[in-house]
């Protein structure tokens, strides 16, 4: 009640930017003050050990994850970890630091329960990544690595920047995410096209093998694909021997929004998340299980802005979900609420 009447309004009277890096001090302060930080983490922590799923060989305490971008650098694992999600994703990360694109690149569309935006892939690179991590205290989720490639790495040349990411971080995290999907990276979703896809898994596939543990890898594609798109892209997860796939990324289609189109011109390019997005990349979802068979991993993100709609992704064959933009929407019990719905599932797969 606290987050929709008083706290959504307060942060969305400051920039998205301002308003991300004051929710999370405002969280991490309350978490600080012994009273209120047990009521906080007692309050969006608490789990069933019903709700505990084994993917991948991995034992994550629940199906909700926070999808990758929130958290791109690792800096706010402590608060989030209190927020009840079963698995964190964290970058995209690229081997060098980025500055990504000049702000704004974040916009609210209040009207849609939506975002835009044009992030540009911005991150500390890889190395501050991994010290960050080294330092981290105790766990209690699973953790994603989502890596990418350098703006100015050309396409050609990316097979070294994600493997310089991948290497660098396979001590560190549960699994890795192949982000070839940002439509905020020129060129970037050229990489989804079959032969440089099949390259760049399957050079990642086997440095992956050449580790004594190997991590699963899950490759984020866009929900901006065609029907034989998919089919190409699940040849090649299936050929490469791949755990699976996260669907999906942002959408770069406008076409069902109900925000006035000179607002939407003023804004500029970017890709769209949040509610207008739920049934493109459901579709996306099924289509995608139906591709891959029964055995490879899916996470359903896209558009989740009730716990029906998280429901309505593990029913259509989603194994976990995950959230970005619902979360902002909705508030940190959002986690806790959906958990909720999801445990009331009877095992669909
Ligand atoms: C501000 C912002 C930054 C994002 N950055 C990344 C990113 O770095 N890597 C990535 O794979 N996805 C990124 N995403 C996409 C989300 O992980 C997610 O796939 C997408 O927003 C759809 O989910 P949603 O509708 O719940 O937001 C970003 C999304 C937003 C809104």
């Amino acid at each position: 009640m606290l987050y929709p009447l008083l706290i959504k309004p307060l942060l969305f009277s400051f920039s998205p930017e301002k308003a991300h890096k004051l929710a999370i001090d405002a969280a991490r302060l309350g978490l600080a003050m012994p009273l209120l930080g047990s009521l906080m983490k007692d309050n969006y922590g608490r789990f069933s050990k019903d709700d505990i799923h084994t993917i991948m060989g991995l034992s994550f305490k629940n199906r909700v994850g926070l999808a990758a971008g929130f958290d791109k650098d690792g800096k706010y694992l402590d608060v989030m970890q209190c927020m009840g999600f079963g698995h964190i994703e964290v970058g995209t990360v690229t081997p060098k630091p980025q500055k990504g694109n000049p702000q704004p690149r974040l916009f609210r569309l209040p009207q849609d329960e939506a975002l835009i935006n044009r992030m540009g892939f911005n991150n500390d690179g890889v190395r501050a990544l991994v010290r960050r991590l080294e330092h981290m205290e105790e766990r209690d989720f699973i953790l994603g690595g989502n890596i990418g490639k350098n703006k100015d790495t050309s396409n050609i040349e990316a097979v070294k920047d994600y493997l310089s990411n991948l290497k660098q971080l396979h001590h560190l995290v549960d699994y890795f995410v192949v982000n070839i999907s940002s439509p905020n990276t020129p060129g970037l979703r050229d990489l989804q096209e079959k032969e440089p896809l099949r390259k760049l898994l399957s050079e990642l596939q086997s440095a992956n093998h050449g580790f004594l543990q190997h991590k699963p890898i899950l490759l984020k594609i866009a929900p901006d694909l065609n029907d034989q798109q998919l089919a190409d892209i699940a040849e090649i997860v299936n050929e490469t021997r791949l755990n699976g796939v996260i669907a999906t990324n942002t959408t770069v289609d406008r076409s069902r929004l109900k925000t006035d189109p000179a607002t939407l011109q003023e804004i500029g390019a970017g890709g769209l998340s949040g509610r207008p997005l739920r049934a493109e990349s459901l579709q996306i979802l099924k289509k995608t299980r139906s591709y891959l068979g029964s055995d490879k991993v899916i996470i359903g993100v896209g558009g989740i802005l009730s716990a029906g709609d998280a429901a309505e992704k593990i029913e259509s064959g989603a194994d976990l979900v995950q959230i970005y933009t619902g979360f902002i929407y909705r508030g940190p019990g959002f986690v806790r609420q959906i958990n909720k719905q999801l445990s009331r599932l009877k095992q669909t797969r």
